[in-house]
């Protein structure tokens, strides 16, 4: 295929072409335009009714639709799974009425936009819902540290033990927040099974200790989230189903003392059954990713561990190696809503202020000033 963009990046070589970040995709039944994608990110900024992307939501997104893809920040797909204030739901007409605003805002611009389903498990707190509830897990075990609430930091509770019941709920609940994405004009949805949240709370060796089929061996383990990923993939399509992982990484008071054994019998799993695309998040076991792209014969998307600050530039050339097909950028997608065209101009970048991050109005958000402003 011919390279079409406007910068030296794209190398040739003999007679072959190299692929560079800045060459199409498919993925699933889409075509995207390059290879950059917008990594997921909690904006806690939902202020619609009934915990609904507000207006600036869809002005942010659209402002980024020149990414291949855009992730969504993490949506939950139930009132329990809501693990910090102001995160989105995608469990009521309401909500889904709010998020066709952002879809159609981004399709306007030509963006292709999945949302990621996130289901925080035991990561949360009783004063994050509407109503006095206690976060659930695959065991009462509390993790360790403190989370945001609206009276400031508070310690993590002990989580309710999750029945057997509430587990086949909770994969129904996955399948019906997916159909509410397609309802809403999403183009699919990501699966949330990174970041010490419900997924990687079931695969981790310390947040499970369960003695039945969800517990114990990796076997077990992988279970729910192949239980959620096959549910999913029935409700909307494989095509349309992605799914996030990172392997050994220890935040939210995770730990994998198998992940070598547990992530690739989890790949063996999924893979077959032909998703949209695999996302690994890189932390604490970059070892790890040769194997799972070896093992993964769909599209891959990887969200590289870097040390020190990113320009971007430093990851590009992992398409070109073939280390990935896609790549995320969280911070860059934050303070760089043109990100692509900044890459393959080699443009300064904008960098992305945290103390915004989280919550606040339009400032930090959709303010950041465009290449032809800054
Ligand atoms: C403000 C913020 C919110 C985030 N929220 C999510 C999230 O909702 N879901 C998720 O999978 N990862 C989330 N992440 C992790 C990012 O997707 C990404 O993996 C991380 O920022 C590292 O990539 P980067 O260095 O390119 O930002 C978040 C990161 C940031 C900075």
């Amino acid at each position: 295929m011919a390279c079409s963009h406007p910068v030296p990046i794209c190398l040739f070589l003999e007679g072959t072409t190299m692929t560079t970040p800045f060459d199409p995709i498919k993925v699933g039944p889409y075509e995207l335009k390059n290879r950059i994608a917008m990594a997921p990110m909690t904006r806690s900024r939902a202020y619609g009714p009934d915990r609904s992307p507000s207006p600036m939501a869809a002005e942010y997104y659209a402002q980024r639709a020149s990414a291949g893809l855009i992730i969504t920040e993490g949506t939950q797909p139930n009132v329990i799974g809501q693990g910090y204030p102001f995160t989105p739901g995608l469990h009521s007409a309401t909500q889904v009425q709010a998020w066709r605003q952002v879809t159609d805002a981004v399709h306007t611009k030509g963006g292709v936009i999945f949302a990621q389903i996130m289901h925080t498990g035991r990561i949360g707190h009783p004063a994050n819902y509407d109503t006095p509830l206690t976060p659930t897990g695959p065991s009462a075990v509390q993790a360790a540290g403190q989370t945001f609430t609206p009276a400031g930091m508070q310690d993590f509770v002990v989580p309710t033990e999750m029945t057997a019941g509430d587990i086949r709920r909770t994969v129904q609940d996955f399948a019906a927040a997916a159909r509410n994405a397609i309802d809403a004009g999403f183009d699919g949805v990501e699966i949330h099974g990174a970041n010490g949240y419900l997924l990687q709370q079931f695969l981790s060796t310390n947040a499970n200790t369960r003695s039945d089929e969800w517990g114990g061996s990796p076997h077990n383990r992988i279970r729910f989230t192949t239980e959620v990923v096959e549910a999913v993939a029935a409700a909307i399509g494989a095509s349309r189903t992605g799914l996030r992982i990172s392997p050994a990484n220890p935040f939210n008071d995770i730990v994998e003392d198998d992940y070598t054994q547990t992530y690739p019998l989890l790949v063996e799993a999924l893979d077959p059954l032909g998703l949209a695309y695999l996302h690994v998040m890189e932390t604490t076991a970059p070892d790890l990713t040769p194997l799972l792209r070896e093992q993964w014969n769909g599209v891959f998307i990887l969200n590289p561990a870097t040390p020190g600050s990113r320009t971007g530039a430093e990851q590009l050339p992992l398409i070109e190696g073939g280390a990935a097909d896609i790549l995320t950028f969280g911070q860059l997608f934050m303070a760089n809503a043109d990100l692509p065209h900044r890459l393959a101009t080699r443009a300064p970048l904008n960098e992305a202020d945290m103390s915004k991050a989280y919550g606040g109005d339009a400032s930090g958000y959709t303010d950041y000033p465009a290449l032809d402003n800054s």
